[in-house]
Order: C-alpha cells, then structure tokens, then sequence
C-alpha cells in the first residue's frame, strides 16, 4: 500500500486515492467528495469546487490512517489526555524543529536568492510564521489548555465551577481559529511560491533539506490544527455548556 504524498495529490482522481489507502474513503465522504460515481475527477479539482483546502482534507486523511494503524481514536480521548498529546507531540515538533527549520531556508535564500528570488520570499514568510506560531503555542499552554483541563476537573468533581476571564471558552477558540487559518494561509503561499516543494535541478543538499523539511512542517501543522478545530475544540465547547447549564 502506498503512502499519499502531499506532492501532486491534487493530480490524483478521487478513486485513485481511496485505491492507495481505503481509510482515505471515510474522510471523502464525509466531505461529500463523490469516489465511486465521480471517482475519475480531480482530487485538488473536487476539493476547490466545494470550497474545501486539499491539503487540510488530506491532513485528515493522515490523521485517520495514522489512528487506525496505532488503534488510536483521538475522537474517544478525555479532552485532559488530548491536550498533553497536541502539547508533546505537536508542539514539541514545532519547538524542536522550528528554529533548525529557519536556519536552513535563510541560509538557502542568502546562497541561491539572485538565481532563485522565491528563497527570499520563503524565508520571510517562513520567520512571518514561525513568530506567529511561537505565540499561538504559548496562547494555547497558558490560556486555553488548562482552562479545557479544569473544565475536565469539574466534570470530574475536582474543581468548583467558576466563570472565567474571558467569559465563554468560545472566545478564545475563535482568536486560536483565526491564527490556525492565517497560518495555514501562509502555508500555502509557501506551497504555491515552491510548486509544491519542488526541487530545482541546481539545489544543493540544504535547498532540498530546507524544502522537504518544510513539507513535512506543514504537514505536521494539518494534523495538529485538524486534532484542535475538529476534535478538541468543539468537545470542550459542549463539555463548558454542559457543565454550565447544570449549574443553573
Ligand atoms: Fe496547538
């Protein structure tokens, strides 16, 4: 069985791609991507008509490959156990590779920018995006994470409810939301700039480093934004309401 790769997956027809790993066929249809009677279509072609960003479906895609291989269903979790997964593996992915990942496209954009011009462009948006991420990380670990662990607190008779700062959980969901869609904004710029990170014939061993490790970024950035918007954040929206409204 082939693994999907991001490169030129949106060249793929929809059934080719549930016939690379079938997992992929569950995550079609939830979006209403049609494989078997409209199979022969365009992955990337498909997802564009229905406003849908190939690459985030693809993410989901992953995620739910790599779940079922490990027997892993993020979906069953205690929202607590879920925020210490995002925080060691996602974010510690980010931290750990984040600088390193910086270093090698600014010294490729400084070595190869006259031949290549779109170096430069990268790096910027790169250290535009790195910055961001190094607050929206903190944002989560000291705002939004321990109030979703203390919601689990309460639920578990631990904590006393208590209305916080910012009123509704929702609030900073919505500001966490927005920094996920500018960053996977970015990512795409970067995406398009590289032609889907490919590597010129004149590059040297950290122009291909710097492109592959920044494809392998953004993929990391899919799953860990997909694991938040679509299953963390809107169980501890309903985890809050529940909680609240049996307090009245
Ligand atoms: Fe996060």
């Amino acid at each position: 069985m082939s693994e999907l790769q991001y490169n030129n997956t949106d060249n793929l027809t929809l059934s080719q791609i549930v016939r690379d790993d079938f997992h992929a066929a569950k995550v079609l249809e939830k979006y209403h991507l049609d494989f078997c009677c409209k199979g022969n279509r365009l992955f990337g072609e498909a997802c564009k008509e229905k406003g849908l960003s190939s690459n985030e479906i693809l993410a989901e895609i992953e995620n739910q490959k790599s779940a079922i291989k490990n027997g892993i269903k993020f979906d069953q979790w205690e929202l607590d156990f879920l925020v210490e997964y995002i925080i060691n593996s996602h974010h510690k992915y980010i931290k750990e590779n984040g600088p390193g990942i910086g270093a090698h496209i600014e010294k490729v954009a400084i070595v190869h920018g006259k031949n290549h011009p779109e170096t430069i462009d990268i790096a910027k948006l790169y250290s535009i995006i790195h910055k961001d991420l190094k607050q929206h990380l903190m944002k989560e670990e000291e705002i939004l994470f321990p109030y979703i662990k203390y919601l689990v607190k309460v639920k578990t008779g631990n904590a006393p409810l208590e209305t916080p700062y910012f009123r509704t959980i929702a609030n900073p969901i919505k500001m966490i939301e927005a920094e996920h869609q500018s960053a996977g904004d970015i990512f795409e710029q970067i995406r398009n700039i590289t032609n889907n990170y490919a590597i010129p014939e004149d590059a040297c061993n950290t122009y291909r480093l710097s492109y592959n490790e920044l494809n392998e970024f953004e993929l990391d950035l899919h799953q860990h934004v997909h694991l938040e918007n679509n299953i963390l954040f809107p169980k501890a929206i309903e985890l809050e309401k529940k909680l609240f409204s049996k307090d009245m």
